[in-house]
């Protein structure tokens, strides 16, 4: 058609251009419809999942937990988890505790013996056994709605997942907050030098799974995205774990700070500065609580926590 001078070169070119923003778009469509599959089997199965370990048996013996009043009580808790259609060997051992509102307790004890496990109970991650009991407000933990149990307790974790997405958005998780709220939980966090030395601000994109940050942003963004929701109760397990000493410290000083915040932080950094701002201590081995009560009273005794204190001093 050029030969002959019915088109030109410029034109044969626009047409080549211009088929391209239409191919290449659709050859994605497919690969994305493909992905779009494949993230829905995976959401239904998850979904099948999360039905069977948390359909209630009975709704009308169901609790909504509005607020948090009063303590948390764990009752002879024993736990074993249950591996392949029986159970393994037990890992907590007659655990009665008692955690008050507003007060904040350090957990500690050597790896493996069953702080994770503990916290998990109470999130209820697993079941517990019939004698056994962990309840809110005198309301066992089995009987309240899960999405209202979710509303009283967050959990801060060492497993870190970060969204592709800009630093906002993995705080907020697409819910919407003002803005004061997102600037207390970036202020409290210690994200504020993070989001003031980039041109982005809030909007700077963190990467996949946060790639273009460091582990201990990452960790902040975590207890940003917990303090943020204003739970009443708040656990971390070794969230502070990445974290220098420094940010370890400014962390931890934050939670103990939060007035009516009731928290629960597991931490195997024993730093007697630290330790003695919780109103207690509780020291866990080999599944049970042998210690609990004030770091001064502790160290007096000369028991557990004295001895993992002078064993890793040294
Ligand atoms: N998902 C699991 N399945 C089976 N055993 C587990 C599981 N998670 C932890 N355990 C075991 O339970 C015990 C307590 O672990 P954990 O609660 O993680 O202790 P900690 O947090 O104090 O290090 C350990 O013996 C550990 O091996
Ligand atoms: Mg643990």
């Amino acid at each position: 058609m050029i030969f002959n001078g019915s088109t030109s070169i410029g034109a044969v070119t626009a047409i080549v251009q211009l088929v391209n923003f239409i191919v290449l778009p659709l050859s994605k469509l497919g690969i994305e419809m493909n992905n779009k599959k494949a993230g829905e089997a995976a959401i239904r199965s998850l979904n099948q999942l999360l039905a069977k370990i948390h359909k209630p048996k009975d709704t009308s013996n169901y609790h909504i937990l509005k607020k948090f009043e009063k303590d948390i009580k764990f009752t002879n808790v024993n736990f074993s988890y249950p591996q392949q259609g029986k159970l393994g060997k037990r890992v907590l051992t007659n655990i009665n505790l008692r955690i008050e509102k507003g007060k904040k307790y350090a957990l500690v004890g050597m790896s493996g013996s069953g702080k994770t496990t503990l916290l998990r109970l109470l999130m209820r991650y697993y079941q517990l056994g019939r004698n056994s009991s962990i309840s809110i407000d005198d309301v066992n933990i089995n009987t309240i709605e899960l999405s209202s149990l979710y509303q009283l307790i967050n959990i801060v974790q060492q497993e870190v997942y970060i969204f592709n997405n800009s630093l906002g958005y993995n705080i907020t998780l697409g819910k919407s907050f003002t803005k004061q709220e997102l600037n207390y939980a970036i202020n409290r966090s210690g994200l504020r030098r993070l989001v003031e030395s980039n041109a982005k601000g809030i909007e700077m994109d963190v990467g996949e799974n946060g790639k273009e940050i460091s582990g201990g942003q990452k960790q902040r963004i975590l207890i940003a995205r917990a303090l943020i929701r204003k739970t009443p109760i708040l656990l971390l397990d070794e969230a502070t774990s990445s974290l220098d000493q420094k940010n370890t410290i400014a962390i931890e000083n934050t939670i103990l700070g939060i007035e009516d915040l009731t928290a629960i932080v597991v931490t195997h950094k024993l730093n007697p500065n630290l330790l003695k701002k919780y109103d207690a201590v509780i020291f866990m081995k080999d599944g049970s609580v042998t210690e609990q009560g004030s770091y001064e009273r502790l160290i007096e005794q000369k028991g557990d926590l004295y001895n993992l204190c002078s064993l890793t001093a040294n």
